[in-house]
């Protein structure tokens, strides 16, 4: 794999070592280099080096300027106003950089983080005989994000599905089938289950089947006593291993994956069977979990419950609300499933960074059983525990996503509605009526799942957002149906170049002078490696989005002030913007393609 330097990063070197050259035996420091508006860069950071060092700003600037000759990258610096530093780069260097990162395979040229390690994610995690809703697409959506981006920067990852498989509900559950054995008989089973592939049908069967069993077993436990207590004893069972018991609970969690993985399926996306480590896979650990925290005192005794206590963790009474491990009943918690699943990630999968894909609603919880794994041990200083905490999904109103009758509105509706949208959108644009209806169906899916993919990943996640099918498959702002229309056009040109009497190709021409607009496009696509690098280690898949809108914008700015098949150009420059146009889309669709969301040859 052949690495490229960007351009924005030999700058910053070069600085680097000027700054040296000039202060000898002071610590050089940040040149603190930005885009800029009147150069291709400004650097500010010879004042707060100057004033550090007790000199006069604009005479360090001035000495870095003279130890700079220009020639290669750097065209022109100079010293402005109190001693900034503006550098113009030369036209041949962008050029050839970029040449350098289209010769250099599918990576274009990015480079893999300095220090790679091994990163557990906990993401995409639905409960068992439940609906997902539209907190469990974000899980899963920004997750699958950052898979591709930490697998792209050279991380190991280890994906872990925590779904919700284990708990008193299940009691409830199961002693329903085993009371009324007819229901069995109309589940088909979750034989796709285990393939890892299930299509819609299948799903919303097998959901069906799930909700009526919920809600019958539901009315049962309410009303009946009776079958309440045989419903708790039936958990006992569970958690013991009772053999009859487990069979059942195995349905259950079967049949719920035909019903997750069909979901799956319908946002593209690649959940694998054996990453699914759910609450039960943590089952044989939770007695040895709190055996250890109550021998080291971590945790104690607390009105008959297992409990751990922080300082500053406090109810509005002002008492302190402990991480409760294990209740008086002598039941586990999502807690002691969480820290025990901590004790595996990181001694048995030997996790440098555990990273948690959760709604922001759960950040007490995440915190208080991160502190109480750092004072068992289990979490040293060289692992790091993060929770990639996201906002809530919000209706038109304002509000938390809801239907009208105020129930959770469910995912696959969610998703039908935007592929129906987004293929009305493809349908409409296709006045020519090229496309067959197998394609118009075909581009409306890729085009109506990326929409929802990036007006999810589109804002920093912590941030709530609305969910608004109208702009997610608008054709104008920030959307990924504009992404992917610009993908689109560049495709379209260069089938036209390739159709011309005489085929034109992308090939760099490095001593052509460069428009405005190309240079502002070159530079931009020139800083995809870093950008990628720089998202993956904030865990800001947005930033990554941003980068790509902007490439876009760039684009079209590019595209309506240069021509690109003109008659009137000469060869050198047709086959130049050319290559622009190539290494536009490669770079949209290499950063596309790590965001989840498909880049259509034609729309
Ligand atoms: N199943 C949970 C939910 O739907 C999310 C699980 C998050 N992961 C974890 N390790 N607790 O809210």
């Amino acid at each position: 794999m052949t690495s490229v330097t960007s351009l924005t990063a030999s700058v910053d070197q070069r600085l680097k070592d000027a700054l040296a050259a000039a202060l000898p035996g002071a610590d050089a420091g940040d040149p603190l280099l930005r885009r800029s508006d009147r150069a291709d860069y400004q650097a500010n950071g010879v004042l707060a080096l100057a004033k550090k060092a007790k000199g006069n700003p604009r005479e360090l600037a001035a000495k870095v300027v003279e130890s700079i000759t220009p020639g290669g990258a750097i065209q022109e610096i100079e010293v402005s106003g109190p001693g900034f530093l503006n550098i113009t780069l030369a036209d041949r260097a962008i050029i050839e950089n970029l040449a350098a990162r289209a010769a250099a395979g599918d990576r274009l040229g990015a480079p893999h983080a300095p220090h790679p390690g091994t990163t557990v994610i906990d993401y995409a995690q639905p409960n068992v005989a439940k609906e997902m809703h539209v907190g469990h697409l974000r899980s899963a959506v920004i997750g699958a994000a950052m898979v591709n981006m930490l697998e792209f920067s050279g991380e190991t990852v280890v994906r872990r599905h925590h779904i919700g498989d284990w708990g008193t509900a299940f009691g409830m559950l199961i002693q329903y089938l085993i009371e009324h054995p007819a229901e069995l008989d109309r589940s088909h089973g979750g034989e796709d289950a285990a393939a890892g592939t299930a299509d819609a049908e299948a799903g919303l069967e097998a959901m069906s089947n799930l909700g009526r069993v919920y809600k019958l077993s539901k009315a049962a436990f309410d009303a009946d006593p009776e079958f309440k207590d045989r419903a708790r004893r039936r958990v006992v069972e569970l958690q013991a291993g009772d053999e009859q018991t487990l069979a059942l609970w195995h349905r259950f969690v079967d049949e719920s994956k035909v019903y997750f993985y069909s979901v799956f399926n319908k946002l593209d996306m690649d959940i694998r069977d054996p990453d699914v480590v759910g609450e039960s896979g943590y089952n044989d650990m939770l007695d040895e979990t709190c055996r250890l925290l109550e021998e080291s005192g971590v945790a104690v005794r607390s009105e008959g419950a297992l409990c751990v206590f922080f300082d500053d963790v406090k109810g509005p009474d002002g008492n302190q609300v402990p991480l409760i491990v294990k209740k008086s009943d002598g039941g586990y918690g999502y807690a002691a499933t969480d820290l025990s699943a901590i004790r595996d990630r990181v001694f048995h999968l030997k996790a440098d960074t555990l990273l948690y894909v959760v709604d922001a609603r759960q950040s007490l919880h995440f915190k208080m059983v991160f502190e109480t794994a750092r004072r068992a041990g289990w979490l040293g200083e060289d692992v790091d525990a993060v929770q990639l905490a996201f906002g809530t999904v919000l209706g038109a109103d304002g509000k938390p996503f809801k239907t009208r009758a105020g129930e959770t509105v469910r995912l696959v509706d969610l998703l039908d509605e935007a592929i129906e949208r987004a293929t009305a959108v493809v349908r409409e644009k296709d006045v020519k009526g090229v496309l067959g209806e197998a394609e118009i169906v075909e581009r409306g899916t890729q085009v109506g799942i990326g929409a929802v993919k990036y007006a999810d990943l589109s804002t920093s996640a912590a941030r709530d957002y609305k969910f608004d099918l109208d702009q997610m498959v608008s054709l104008q702002g920030d959307t990924s149906v504009y992404l992917q229309y610009a993908y689109a056009r560049i495709q379209s040109i260069l089938r036209r170049g390739a159709a011309l009497p005489e085929p034109a190709a992308p090939a760099a021409h490095p001593e052509l002078t460069l428009a405005e607009a190309e240079r502002a496009l070159g530079l931009h696509a020139d800083e995809f490696a870093q950008t990628v690098l720089d998202a993956t280690s904030d865990y800001a898949p947005h930033k990554l989005a941003a980068y790509l809108y902007q490439l876009a914008s760039l684009y079209t700015t590019f595209y309506d002030k240069c021509h690109v098949l003109s008659d009137d150009n000469p060869r050198e420059l047709v086959e130049n913007r050319l290559f622009l146009c190539d290494i536009t889309a490669r770079t949209l669709r290499v950063g596309m393609t790590l965001l989840g969301i498909r880049t259509p040859e034609s729309l």
